[in-house]
């Protein structure tokens, strides 16, 4: 069985994958615990035999401390997920963001390059498209990007591109996640963010089981049907499959692919949805725009389609009610 080796896999977007994976590769994951927790292990093992000795606390950002590990698996492909994604916090510690994200991304390049291993899955964003006219496709240009987070993934998607031209025997892939939500249906694993959730269906979650009185809607002046921003929402199990998909299909060469369903949903459409699904009510207070949100954020997934013969296939009620068996697991 071939390795693949999980940049940050303890996280939350790394654990899904890992479950996915598990039955046609050996899983390693190397993560420095900045968002993640051994917990996490613990329920990840509840839903695929990964090894402790296959879990390696470690920097991907620090080149020796991660080539001392990299060196021991040797992997044949990485899946690399590993930085900081906080918008705001990005805005406010650029160098922090710049130097973990290019770093971890540099280094991973650099230990490809060194170990022999060909093929690389890059975890990027649809921030990378800045305030670009959706459908976003995967042929725009990249213009300036509106914050440091966005920035750095546009600049190690950039960094992997100029590699591949002089590493003919490379295939890399960058899949460019949309609005990435929801959790494994067993509320095994989900996401738990750190203090008060930026994002919008781990806040509505958090209104659910009580732990906020209500949710901010940040503006509804937009010129949209109902006044609020437009995302596409992906199950993060879709999102996993994906990567099955990049990795089990990459091919030489350097591709880029939009991950998303192709559907756009309003603030107020997934709280709607949020609430048939689960029954509970989410009392919103409109509150003012957040600066730097894009009205509307959608993908063109034909390619992904066409190339990868991937597609996402949960529902926004399976969003809801998977989010909501998490979250209700963790009381
Ligand atoms: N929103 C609220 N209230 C909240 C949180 C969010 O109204 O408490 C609104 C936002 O204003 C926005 C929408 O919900 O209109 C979605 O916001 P998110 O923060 O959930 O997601 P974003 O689309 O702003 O950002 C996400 C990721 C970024 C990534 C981007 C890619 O957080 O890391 O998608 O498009 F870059």
């Amino acid at each position: 069985m071939k390795t693949v080796l999980l940049t940050g896999g303890l996280g939350y977007i790394g654990s899904h994958i890992a479950v996915c994976l598990q039955q046609s590769w050996r899983v390693v994951i190397v993560d420095n615990l900045a968002n993640s927790s051994l917990e996490q292990l613990d329920r990840l093992q509840q839903l695929c035999p990964i090894a402790k000795a296959d879990v390696f606390v470690a920097d991907c950002a620090d080149l020796t401390a991660f080539e001392a590990v990299y060196a021991s698996i040797r992997p044949d492909a990485v899946i690399h997920l590993a930085g900081h994604k906080a918008v705001g916090e990005s805005v406010e510690k650029p160098l922090m963001y710049y130097h973990n994200n290019l770093n971890a991304t540099m280094n991973v390049l650099t230990l490809c390059a060194r170990y022999a291993t060909r093929t690389l899955i890059f975890s990027s964003s649809a921030t990378v498209y800045g305030p670009q006219v959706s459908p976003m496709r995967e042929d725009m240009a990249l213009l300036e990007t509106l914050n440091p987070y966005a920035e750095t993934k546009a600049m190690s998607e950039r960094m992997i591109r100029d590699f591949v031209k002089t590493h003919p025997d490379f295939q890399s892939t960058v899949l460019r996640y949309f609005n990435p939500v929801g959790a494994h249906p067993s509320g095994l694993i989900g996401e738990r963010p750190n203090g008060i959730p930026n994002n919008l269906l781990p806040y509505i979650q958090q209104v659910a089981s009580g732990k906020r009185p209500h949710l901010n809607v940040f503006g509804n002046d937009y010129p949209t049907p109902d006044g609020t921003p437009i995302r596409d929402y992906i199950h993060v199990m879709d999102l996993a499959q994906a990567h099955v998909a990049a990795l089990n299909g990459a091919t030489l060469g350097h591709h880029v692919y939009n991950v998303g369903t192709g559907k756009g949903t309003s603030v107020l459409e997934l709280v709607t949805a949020f609430e048939t699904a689960t029954k509970i009510r989410i009392p919103v207070v409109v509150t003012a725009r957040r600066a730097g949100d894009l009205v509307e954020s959608t993908a063109d997934v034909s390619k992904i389609e066409k190339e990868l013969g991937w597609k996402a296939t949960r529902s926004l009620e399976t969003i809801c009610l998977d989010a909501w068996k998490f979250e209700s697991s963790q009381r």
